[in-house]
């Protein structure tokens, strides 16, 4: 695949350059965490981003309690820094004023860099003890300081996005990370279009609904981790019924262009419409390539509504 396949796109008004597709880190969390790798691989995998352009790298100080920043970290050392935009996450316990700035450093030793190029705001806080006022300051403070180049947020709903706009005066933010993928679409109601309206822009994570949007798993065939028993969309049966359904159609789709379920799956957040930036998570280097292979290529308008069609057939339940 050649470079020119992937396009970039600038991250809010004022943010970085990223590949319109990019690599989710969290894979490297190592096995506690439930997500055991192999190192070489996932160098494989960051190694394979650089070279078809992918730039854009997303991990977080709790993968693996620093374990998966590290692991980027060296692989920003192999594969040089400047060829990658970094973006990490602060953890949601470290949302006060100086607790942000210690983690920040903290993220920032870990991945050996001398900033961070997005960071953001994991999940508002849970317990709404921490007001939002002292966590975004916390975070204009580091973007002043040069140790971050752009803020973000994750999982920020409509209203918490409205205040935290509201108490930033000298940075915007620039993203916002949601769950988004055919399956999972509860963003398109309200707050896709409040951070289109805003100028925010959507990373959408888990974008193939942890694997299932892959076409390897049935019903009969599960992952064989803690997906199996601890994913809705993996563990509840009617799920899975539906996840094969969709798969069906995707994979006739897939096979007629010379793709695969994956990259079908990826190009629909692409560029079916809704412009996202997807952050697969690879775990090694031939996921990675076929994850990129997801751009660069448009599905046929009837396509698209063979696909819209049977996902407004579709809907996830979920643990009760
Ligand atoms: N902000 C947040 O709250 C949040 C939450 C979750 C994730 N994230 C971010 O989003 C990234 C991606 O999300 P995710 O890992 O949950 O879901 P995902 O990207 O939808 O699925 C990733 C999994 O799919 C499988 N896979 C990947 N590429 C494949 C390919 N080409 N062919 C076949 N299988 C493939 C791999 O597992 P197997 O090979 O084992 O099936 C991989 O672990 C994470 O790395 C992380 O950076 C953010």
């Amino acid at each position: 695949m050649s470079i020119r396949q992937l396009e970039y796109v600038k991250l809010g008004k004022t943010g970085p350059m990223v590949s319109q597709i990019g690599i989710g880190a969290m894979q490297a969390s190592g096995a506690q965490a439930g997500w055991p790798y192999v190192e070489e691989e996932i160098f494989d995998a960051i190694g394979v981003s650089k070279e078809v352009g992918v730039n854009f790298i997303d991990t977080a100080e709790e993968y693996g309690q620093g374990e998966s920043e590290r692991v980027v970290g060296k692989a920003l050392k192999k594969f040089g820094r400047e060829n990658f935009i970094v973006a990490s996450k602060v953890y949601g316990q470290h949302l006060r004023y100086d607790e942000l700035q210690k983690a920040c450093n903290a993220s920032i030793e870990r991945l050996g860099v001398r900033e961070i190029d997005l960071y953001q705001v994991h999940w508002p806080d849970p317990w709404e003890q921490i007001p939002l006022k002292y966590t975004m300051k916390s975070l204009e403070k580091l973007y002043r300081d040069g140790k971050i180049r752009a803020i973000g947020v994750s999982n920020f709903a409509v209203r918490d996005l409205e205040e935290a706009l509201t108490i930033l005066s000298k940075a915007e933010i620039v993203s916002n990370q949601l769950r988004y993928n055919m399956l999972q679409r509860e963003i398109e109601e309200e707050v896709m279009p409040f951070c289109r309206k805003n100028s925010i822009s959507i990373i959408a994570w888990s974008p193939m609904a942890q694997g299932a949007l892959t076409g390897k798993y049935t019903l009969g065939k599960l992952p064989g981790d803690y997906r199996a028993t601890k994913s809705s969309i993996f563990s509840l049966p009617e799920n899975m019924a539906q996840v094969e359904r969709v798969n069906k159609i995707i994979k006739e789709i897939a096979t007629y262009h010379g793709k695969t379920v994956s990259q079908v799956a990826l190009n629909w957040l692409v560029y079916a419409g809704s412009d996202v930036i997807p952050i697969p998570g690879a775990k090694n280097g031939v996921q990675a390539r076929e994850n990129a292979g997801a751009s660069g290529w448009k599905m046929e308008e009837q396509e698209v509504s063979r696909i819209s069609k049977v996902l407004a057939e579709t809907k996830i339940s979920y643990f009760p």
